[in-house]
């Protein structure tokens, strides 16, 4: 489906160059930041936004987080308050993402946000990342360079092991020095909302801000991505269910089969866009059911391998697979 040659660019004026005409062109480019490694996109281009989930086999209702090289670019895309000025003063470039309302007339393309009327900003510290941003001229769109669920790469080789083939080039930045992604901080309602933990600290984030909301049971609903973290439930799981026993519980898709314990269905229709979007709630719910009840385990009906039932069969088996160290 993908099957191109993905270029190794060194992160000089030459390999800059090429990675900037390349994302201008509409093609994917991943890059180094301080974070870990971003799947870029001309944030502009809503066919190069769309490739990027389709390389990633993401849902498109995960959106995605727009970079910049300073904070007035990243103002100019969104409507700034008095609180997300002062941490752009103090924070930025550094890993900290910011969701505000979306500007009206902003050219940044609705599928970024996946038709959210926010959007997530971010300037990164990256040298190399600010230096690519600047030289491509346009708001690049980018979540972490690994197939969705997996974990977030910080070497060029990581984004070669998991992008290889799918996308244009590989921009060399080194090893990612933050090593987990930006924190995710909300700032559409009356307090700042934490929604995703990440390099810049609480702590750091309040001296500038105040108090921040922090979960609350709504942070996971708020960041659709969050969903969509490297989920695996703490009960085994059996995949390929044609029947079970009354210690297990089902996990459905269509007709459930008979004599489970506790029971989520994925998908009664059959739908696979449906069953995608309620597989890593299906799981935890059945995953908290097993535990209370002393359940053996979770049996997974058979989902079709095509559309977003790839994606859905490489979870279950990323999430069936033996565990290392216990
Ligand atoms: O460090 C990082 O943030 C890395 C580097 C490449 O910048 N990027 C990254 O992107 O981790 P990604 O797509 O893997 O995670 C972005 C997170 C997701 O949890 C997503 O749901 C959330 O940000 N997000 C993006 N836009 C949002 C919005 N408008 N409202 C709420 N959450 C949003
Ligand atoms: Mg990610």
């Amino acid at each position: 489906m993908w099957l191109r040659m993905t270029e190794l660019l060194t992160a000089d004026r030459a390999g800059l160059r090429q990675a900037a005409a390349l994302l201008r062109a509409g093609e994917l480019v991943a890059f180094g930041t301080e974070t870990v490694y971003g799947l870029g996109a001309d944030a502009t281009n809503a066919r190069a936004v769309a490739a990027i989930f389709d390389a990633k086999q993401r849902p498109r209702f995960n959106p995605l987080i727009c970079h910049y090289a300073d904070a007035a670019a990243a103002f100019a895309d969104v409507l700034p308050n008095p609180v997300a000025e002062l941490l752009g003063e103090r924070l930025w470039p550094g890993p900290l993402t910011l969701v505000l309302p979306r500007r009206p007339g902003s050219r940044v393309a609705l599928l970024t946000g996946a038709g959210l009327d926010t959007l997530a900003v971010r300037v990164p510290s990256h040298p190399v990342a600010r230096a690519l941003i600047a030289e491509t001229g346009r708001p690049i769109a980018a979540p972490s360079a690994n197939r969705s669920g997996r974990v977030s790469p910080t070497t060029a080789q990581d984004v070669v092991d998991e992008l290889g083939g799918r996308i244009a080039a590989v921009l060399d930045c080194g090893v990612c020095t933050v090593g987990v992604e930006s924190t995710v901080l909300d700032l559409t309602g009356e307090r700042p909302s934490l929604l995703r933990p990440g390099g810049a600290t609480l702590d750091t984030i309040q001296a500038v801000a105040g108090p921040v909301l922090c979960g609350g049971g709504s942070g996971e609903v708020r960041s659709p991505g969050m969903l969509m973290s490297h989920y695996a439930p703490l009960v085994p799981l059996r995949l390929n269910a044609q029947e079970v026993s009354p210690d297990e519980a089902l996990l459905a898709f269509g007709t459930p089969v008979q004599g489970a314990a506790a029971l989520f269905n994925l998908s009664a229709r059959r739908d696979l866009t449906e069953a995608a979007a309620r597989l890593f709630s299906g799981l935890r719910h059945l995953d908290a059911a097993a535990q209370a009840r002393g359940l053996a385990r979770i049996a997974a009906m058979p989902v079709p391998e095509t559309g977003l039932g790839m994606a859905i069969n490489d979870r279950l088996r990323r999430a069936a697979a033996p565990r290392e160290g216990g």
